[in-house]
């Protein structure tokens, strides 16, 4: 007989995004009426860049022709775009190796498979609220998770505590979903963590992009020690609107060593096996972003983007609403109006406003009272939405 992997049923029965999809759906159902604005999922509205789109047709092209034809790529990614890579890191000072990055269809995948390489018996470390991804695909495979309370009171950046021997820790900066953007000092603290503990951080620096300020680190390797302790992970999807085109990348360091073993080895030796690579044309895309052309015109769309974080800070700021989250990130996290629990006032954002966030609950327990909103929507939705969010909550 067949046994299923009974550590599934140690997690919730849907992924939160579909259950905030699935109760949004039912309303518009029995309300089909209703003018709906979604600003739940952080999935981007802005169009690929021309630039992007320029080299995808240039990809096509090229698999039209005998000459040019590309069959099976290298799994972990064509040179051309991690060469690409390699010169983006050198302008934040980090040198790495074109062998120390792999190509993905994402970081959320990335994520789930680094775990193959790693033993189930190690100590998992996340902060609360968290990601649901990193604590899902622990539980799936049956590790221990401890939780690291992010408050108000530290920001919801915690700080390491060495009473806790972690094995594996998870870190977003900026965060989803509280928003907020560890700085050096706090982000070498981890690193020294690490290494005094022999753990490895898994860095999620999907919404690097976001960071303005030159001051804040937008990769860990820019943080002195960090290439023998941390794997980074990074996207496409926000910096360059590839939600549905799919490219990402993992940086696992040759200086990171565990048991003896290279760990860059492992993730090349799971890749190789499981995985058959990103598309040409999309590598080809993606290679595109990093033209000056496209850098410019990415930072565009970035830049629409924090043009909406800023209308939905301003209607909290008017409303005297308590957040973080919304200056270096896409994300803003706010506490819910009259001690609201967060599916309480999702409902009541829903039917009040026929506006759609992601209940902080979602997250975690200390999500409890807290809500998500995102700034990926149009100008036109956000404005909307925040004079209806406006309307309904204020006093
Ligand atoms: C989110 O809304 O948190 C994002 O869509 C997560 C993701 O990128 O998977």
């Amino acid at each position: 007989m067949a046994h299923i992997n009974s550590n599934y049923l140690n997690i919730k029965e849907s992924y939160l995004f579909s259950e905030v999809a699935k109760r949004a759906n039912a309303y518009k159902a029995e309300h089909p009426e209703a003018d709906v604005i979604r600003l739940g999922i952080g999935d981007v509205t802005r169009p690929l860049c021309p630039t992007v789109i320029d080299a995808l047709h240039e990809g096509v092209d090229a698999m039209a022709a005998t000459e040019t034809f590309k069959g099976y790529g290298p799994e972990q990614g064509y040179d051309f775009i991690k060469e690409s890579l390699k010169a983006y890191y050198a302008e934040k000072g980090v040198d790495l190796d074109k062998d120390e990055i792999f190509i993905s269809d994402g970081a959320k995948s990335d994520l789930g498979n680094i775990l193959d390489i790693f033993s189930k018996d190690n100590l998992v470390l996340v902060p609360d609220p968290v990601y649901p991804v990193y604590v899902d695909t622990n539980t799936m495979d049956g590790r221990e998770i401890a939780y690291l309370e992010a408050n108000e009171a530290n920001g919801f950046l915690p700080m390491p505590n060495y009473d806790i021997k972690a094995d594996l820790i998870y870190l977003c900066s900026p965060n989803n979903p509280t928003g907020a953007v560890y700085n050096r000092e706090q982000l070498a603290e981890w690193v020294k963590y690490a290494n005094d503990n022999n753990s490895v951080i898994f860095f999620d620096a999907a919404y690097e992009c976001f960071v303005s300020d030159p001051s804040l680190p937008r990769s860990i390797y820019e943080i002195e020690g960090a290439k023998t302790c941390a794997i980074e992970f990074c996207s496409f999807s926000k910096t360059a609107g590839f939600t549905g085109t799919r490219c990402g990348y993992t940086v696992v360091p040759f200086d990171l060593i565990r048991d003896d073993c290279v760990v860059n080895k492992f993730w090349l030796r799971r890749q190789t096996t499981k995985f058959n690579g990103v598309s040409y044309i999309t590598q080809k895309g993606a290679a595109a972003v990093f033209t000056e052309e496209g850098k410019k015109q990415i930072a565009e769309n970035i830049d629409y983007y924090k043009q909406n974080a800023k209308t939905i800070t301003e209607t909290l700021d008017r409303l005297g609403i308590w957040y973080c989250g919304g200056k270096h990130s896409p994300y803003i996290w706010f506490k819910c109006p009259d001690n609201m629990g967060s599916w309480e006032f999702f409902d009541a954002l829903l039917e009040k406003a026929n506006v759609v966030g992601t209940p902080g609950e979602g997250f975690g327990e200390n999500g409890k009272g807290y809500f998500r909103l995102t700034s990926f929507s149009t100008h036109e939705n956000t404005i909307e939405a925040m004079k209806r969010f406006e309307k309904a909550f204020s006093k």
